[in-house]
């Protein structure tokens, strides 16, 4: 399979090579350092506003104050994740870019097949995280070089190959995933130790959060992202923004 070309001016395999083995097993400060340095404003942070990305953002204001932030608003995300991007704005002076779905494919949808079409089946909910994520996720990375995640191997049994650092050979560029040994207590106890903000929802049985009619509270045996699309099965529990080939 041959991947795509790496946005200019791009990384070279052999780069690519060398800082995935240096940054394999390296502490997130050292891998936020490292994009810092590299690619400065060329690279962002993608945030959903969960736990991890509060602590990316945490960090990032140390290590890696150049690199952009930006969230998919999805148009359905419960009313607590937009309170906190705002305090999350207030503050750490936060930019915020917001990539919203295009509004006629949001119109046809709803017109078409009213308002939780994704209930029906895999393809329809793969059909709404297509227009309200992976297309708005398209748009987000159009022109940058890296992008930075939350994803942690230890999540689910789709992440459990996830790289600090590899080619996202989908959309041709960097994806950072600094977090990515981390467990959720590490996540919790760096969250309590440096006072950061999180989502209320945390506190009340929701690990891993998303869009409201798709996200709901786990019980206390089950995985952190049983409440993610509970009605499938744990193999199909992701949207198309970490597809990997
Ligand atoms: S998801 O793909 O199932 O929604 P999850 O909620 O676990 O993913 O988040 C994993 C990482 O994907 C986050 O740490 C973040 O980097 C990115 N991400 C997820 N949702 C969004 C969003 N709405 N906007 C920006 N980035 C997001
Ligand atoms: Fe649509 Fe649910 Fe996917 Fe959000 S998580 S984009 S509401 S299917």
């Amino acid at each position: 399979m041959s991947l795509p070309a790496l946005s200019s001016p791009g990384v070279s395999p052999d780069e690519l090579r060398v800082a995935a083995e240096e940054l394999r097993e390296a502490p997130a400060e050292v891998v936020l350092a490292w994009v810092e340095r590299r690619f400065g404003a060329r690279a962002a942070i993608a945030s959903s506003f969960g736990a991890e990305d509060m602590v990316l953002i945490d960090l990032a204001r140390g290590h890696a104050p150049s690199v952009r932030l930006f969230t998919l608003d999805t148009g359905r995300l419960p009313p607590e994740t937009y309170e906190l991007m705002d305090v999350a704005r207030r503050r750490y002076g936060l930019e915020i870019e917001t990539f919203f779905p295009e509004r006629a494919r949001v119109e046809a949808l709803e017109s078409t097949k009213g308002y939780f079409s994704f209930k029906q089946s895999i393809e329809e909910r793969k059909e709404c995280c297509g227009i309200r994520k992976v297309e708005p996720l398209r748009r987000a990375l159009a022109g940058r070089e890296a992008w930075v995640t939350g994803l942690r191997r230890e999540q689910s049994v789709t992440r459990t190959a996830v790289e600090a650092v590899e080619l996202d050979a989908t959309h041709g560029l960097l994806k950072v995933n600094p977090l990515v040994r981390w467990s959720a207590r590490e996540t919790w106890a760096y969250i309590k130790d440096h006072g950061v903000p999180y989502n209320a929802l945390h506190d009340r049985g929701y690990p891993s959060i998303g869009c409201a009619p798709c996200t709901r509270a786990v019980k206390p045996y089950e995985d952190e992202r049983a409440g993610r699309w509970w009605w499938e099965s744990a193999e199909n529990r992701e949207c198309g923004l970490h597809v990997r080939r």
